[in-house]
């Protein structure tokens, strides 16, 4: 039986500078904090988030941010077993201002050092509050992913689509900002959808013809603004048309590719939904309904655990050293910090946009 283990999770890989404490005690998991600094005011001028603003804002907020984590955790560093934090892939400034911090706190303290995948934390996310025997599939949604995996063990991922262009959350964030929405867009548009007609414009269906479970989302941004374009003086009821008809293609598109990723799968019938864009609930009852009938299981992370967080950092942390998967003390200290780290290699052996974490919009 493995020993009980008190984990920090450090996460500074886009814009939220979090840090939080797990700890895992006889079969038994919880979170003793979770402290997240989201960083929405920085960059809110720029419709975007800029890699150098965050990574400035990562370097002044993560102290203060991991000494609250410690604070509601009632936690000194000696009794903590590790730290772990997202080494990659992520906005390179960021990653390396939370990889850094962690290095200083393990040799401080004495302590080992997890170098964590962000992907692997979302994809592992799930376990954190529900028992979710391996394999599953993973539809992971988000500002900078948009991803298929068969997750088969804890380091065991295989790839099976990835976004070939924007990322679910990008394109949210770009026609929000399109429409004149605030930021982040996903949860104004889906606002801005409510009351609204979901099939008054015409969107397109992406790679319908092609074989895969690959996404591409640049289309539907494009159609929206078409569509837009073509409105004179649009009224509310017409934005609320727009943001519905573009969020119930979004939907469709998600669907249809986890549809194809479902047929792939044998053996494995439950479905996780993680990553930001997971809150939205026309996608959430697209994905409801697909699941439904082919009599899968469904689950969410609890939205706080689903969004990136330093909890689901501190839970990969403790499955890696359950699993016995962390690199030696030295290897640890000296791992370099990554601004691409594909968490799995593609099925067909095609690499587009998967690994690489951009700006949101
Ligand atoms: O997982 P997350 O918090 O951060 C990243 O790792 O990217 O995801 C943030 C993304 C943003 O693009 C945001 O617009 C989107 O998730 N999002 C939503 C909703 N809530 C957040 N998209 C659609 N509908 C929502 N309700
Ligand atoms: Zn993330």
């Amino acid at each position: 039986m493995t020993a009980d283990l008190l984990v920090l999770g450090i996460e500074s890989s886009c814009d939220d500078t979090a840090a939080a404490v797990v700890a895992w005690r006889g079969g038994t998991t919880r979170v003793l904090s979770n402290v997240t600094l989201a960083q929405f005011d920085r960059h809110a001028a720029f419709g975007g988030v800029v890699p150098e603003i965050a990574a400035r804002a990562h370097v002044e907020r993560l102290d203060g941010v991991i000494a609250q984590a410690m604070l509601e955790a009632d936690m000194r560093y000696d009794r903590l077993d590790a730290v772990a934090a997202t080494a990659g892939p992520g906005l390179i400034g960021g990653v390396i201002v939370g990889l850094t911090a962690a290095k200083a706190v393990a040799i401080a303290h004495e302590k080992r050092l997890v170098p964590v995948n962000h992907l692997e934390a979302h994809a592992l996310s799930v376990r954190l509050t529900e028992a979710v025997e391996f394999p599953y599939l993973l539809l992971l949604i988000s500002g900078g992913h948009t991803q298929l995996i068969e997750v088969a063990g804890v380091g065991r991922y295989r790839r099976l689509g990835t976004t070939i262009d924007d990322a679910a959350g990008e394109a949210f964030d770009k026609s929000a900002k399109l429409l004149g929405l605030g930021q982040p867009g996903g949860p104004m548009i889906e606002r801005a959808a409510t009351g609204g007609h979901p099939a008054r414009y015409d969107f397109p269906k992406p790679l319908a013809d092609r074989e895969g479970c690959d996404f591409s989302l640049s289309g539907m941004k494009t159609a929206l603004r078409l569509a837009a374009e073509n409105v004179v003086n649009p009224t509310g009821q017409d934005i609320a048309d727009l943001a519905a008809s573009f969020q119930a293609a979004i939907a469709a598109h998600l669907a249809d590719r986890t549809a194809k990723a479902m047929d792939l799968m044998q053996g494995v019938s439950t479905l996780v939904v993680a990553g930001g864009v997971a809150a939205n609930c026309a996608i959430k009852e697209k994905l409801k309904g697909l699941s439904a009938a082919r009599s899968w299981r469904l689950v969410y992370p609890p939205p706080k655990y689903c969004t990136d967080n330093g909890a689901m950092i501190a839970w990969a942390g403790i499955e890696r050293l359950r699993a016995g998967l962390v690199p030696s003390p030295a290897d640890a200290l000296a791992f370099a910090p990554r601004a691409r780290w594909p968490l799995a290699e593609p099925i067909a052996g095609r690499a587009h946009g998967g690994g690489k974490k951009g700006p949101k919009a």
